[in-house]
């Protein structure tokens, strides 16, 4: 088999334009979604991360600001911040750029953020609602993958899906999103023993480890569908997937290619999660 490429680039585009229409809808209505964006410190990753989401914020016609505090930071003063915008009504959405610096305890931030502003999905009530299949502001990367499914019609009800990887950012939420898809789920992760007998089983194949191609082709089944969420940089500068494509591709019966693939449509995601807390706001009158 050769894989079709689901290229998320793409489809956020589609998505994107979409977004803009109901962006522009909701300006006519007196409400401009308003995302903010906190960064501490300098670490060059984030930064860029933080770019390209003032950078699409503009692009669907929506409003963003990035608050930049230098890494001697305290969590008080930072709190603080946060305690000032979840009071703000024009901001709708706010996000704290992860990882924080060490003296700052990322769990107490994250706890901080009103949760009908917590675009992230972060705060425990909203992993709360999703584990429960309530209606809720989801985890862009997850929200991002199970989309990207939808849109290329893999059957997930029933299906094995096995996910690498168990951060709280993606491999756990997107576990339990693809449960409440109905898939049969297994976790793997760094302790597992014999990964590579889980991903062989796998009809679904989720990749959050942050391990260059270390998936080959004879560590997947045949017709497979892979989801790359792994962005390595080589010493030569070139990103690439946990998955080595070329291999995998050649077995799979759809994959993401990275870069182009999840990293877009985690973007989108937020976009859409700060309309929805835009429309939150618009609902009640403010
Ligand atoms: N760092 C890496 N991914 C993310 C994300 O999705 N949200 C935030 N806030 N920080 C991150």
């Amino acid at each position: 088999m050769s894989a079709t490429e689901m290229n998320g680039k793409e489809l956020s585009k589609k998505i994107r334009t979409e977004l803009a229409g109901e962006v522009l809808q909701l300006k006519q209505n007196g409400v401009t979604p308003h995302l903010t964006v906190i960064i501490v410190g300098d670490d060059p990753a984030s930064q860029s991360y933080v770019r390209g989401k003032e950078k699409a914020s503009a692009e669907v016609g929506m409003s963003s600001d990035i608050i930049a505090l230098p890494s001697s930071t305290s969590e008080q003063d930072l709190l603080g911040q946060i305690d000032r915008l979840n009071k703000h009504d024009s901001v709708h959405g706010i996000l704290v750029q992860l990882p924080l610096p060490d003296h700052i305890n990322e769990q107490h931030v994250i706890e901080s953020i009103s949760p009908e502003k917590d675009v992230d999905g972060f705060h425990p009530v909203n992993i709360g609602k999703m584990m429960t299949g309530n209606s809720t502001f989801l985890p862009c990367t997850p929200y991002g993958i199970i989309t990207m499914l939808k849109a290329h019609d893999v059957r997930m009800e029933g299906k094995h899906v096995v996910v690498a990887g168990r951060s709280n950012i993606v491999g756990k939420p997107v576990g339990q999103l693809l449960l409440n898809e109905n898939a049969t789920v297994t976790y793997c992760h760094s302790k597992t023993e014999n990964l590579t007998d889980y991903t062989k089983e796998a009809d679904i194949l989720i990749l959050a480890m942050g391990r260059a191609n270390v998936i080959r082709g004879e560590h997947v089944k045949n017709g497979a569908v892979i989801v790359d969420v792994g962005i390595n940089r080589l010493e030569d500068g070139t990103l690439t997937g946990d998955a080595d494509f070329a291999s995998t591709a050649a077995k799979a019966s759809k994959i993401t290619p990275v870069p182009r693939g999840v990293g877009p449509m985690t973007i989108t995601m937020l976009l859409k999660n700060t309309i929805k807390a835009a429309r939150g706001l618009s609902a009640v009158g403010k």
